[in-house]
């Protein structure tokens, strides 16, 4: 069979995906939004091999095994079966950011293996098709299919929950400027995270508020209106973490430098330097600023004690075969 690679970005969700209405589908609660990412990507070779016996699969270029391996295999069966193959791969993937700085690397790795290794076993699906396919291996990766600003329908089956483009990555220059502020590999994952919502007392109320949420912030990017876009972002992640930090076991990602660029944000804000941080299931964050901002924007938060790199994107494509 033919070797196909695919590269796929990182997205930012904007309005987040926290809490899952079917675990096993890995069916979203609500509707989220994100943006792809342009300097957060992972790039992924799958070949399916005559007589291999196990699928062989390396991440910046170490072996994978255990859990992190079932998961991907996983996956890979689940192309075989649509493709009705049975030979195993060889997946090679690579991320162009360095491990250990807490960015999520699910929704691209899941994203360029899905691509990847449907055109290897020879299937041509659409980018719904290849979505839904994204999101049974990690949720937020039906988001880095489609390109630009764009929304997942949560739906209520496996056939109705997939994402699409709301707006094309150059309909808005706006950046999302990562201050990494570090952390080794989370101590508890998104998976474990989703599973945790429903013992937050916040949890219903914050789901009941997101469709107005997702009508509004739709309103400011059609509408380019930085300040009402930045202001939900801000107010949403704050939600997510709210809700986070009230689950049992309470899911505290924030460290202390993750706290000090979101002060800093503020004041910088009152002081005429508009941004809006948004934090995922982790410590770093990211800051939303327009283009013209970004640069000076990057050098005051690489210069805040504890951050360790910046990394400016802009919209981005989503998932494509190189
Ligand atoms: O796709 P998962 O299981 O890694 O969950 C992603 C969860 C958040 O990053 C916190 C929010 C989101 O919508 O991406």
């Amino acid at each position: 069979m033919t070797t196909a690679t695919a590269v796929a970005p990182a997205n930012i969700a904007l309005i987040k995906y926290w809490g899952k209405k079917d675990a096993g589908l890995r069916l979203s609660a609500n509707n989220s939004i994100s943006i792809n990412l342009s300097g957060i990507s992972t790039v992924t070779t799958v070949e399916f091999v005559d007589g291999l016996k196990e699928d062989q699969i390396s991440i910046d270029r170490e072996v994978v095994t255990g859990a992190e391996k079932k998961r991907i295999t996983a996956h890979l069966d689940r192309v075989r079966r649509m493709a009705g193959i049975h030979l195993k791969a060889k997946v090679e993937s690579k991320n162009n950011f360095p491990k250990g700085t807490g960015l999520a690397s699910s929704a691209s790795g899941f994203a360029a293996l899905t691509l990847a290794a449907s055109s290897s076993a020879g299937l041509l699906l659409s980018e719904k098709d290849l979505s839904i396919l994204a999101r049974s291996g990690s949720g937020s990766a039906c988001r880095s299919i489609p390109s630009g600003f764009v929304e997942w329908k949560a739906g209520n089956s496996d056939r109705s929950s997939y994402a699409y483009s709301l707006f094309p990555a150059d309909y808005w220059d706006i950046r999302d400027v990562i201050a990494i502020v570090g952390s080794d590999v989370k101590k508890v994952s998104s998976t474990e995270g989703h599973a945790a919502v429903e013992s937050s007392p916040l949890y219903k109320g914050r789901i009941r508020g997101i469709p107005r949420k997702i009508r509004r912030i739709k309103e400011t990017i059609r509408n380019k209106d930085f300040s009402g876009f930045g202001e939900i972002c801000e107010a949403e992640a704050l939600s997510m973490h709210a809700v986070m930090i009230t689950s049992k076991p309470a899911l505290i990602y924030w460290l202390p430098t993750t706290l000090r660029v979101m002060h800093r944000i503020i004041d910088w804000r009152s002081g005429g330097l508009e941004s809006y941080f948004t934090i995922d299931a982790g410590p770093n964050v990211h800051v939303l600023c327009l283009a013209k901002d970004a640069l000076k924007l990057g050098k005051h938060l690489s210069l805040i004690e504890g951050v360790k790199n910046v990394i400016v994107n802009q919209p981005a494509n989503g998932a494509a075969l190189i």
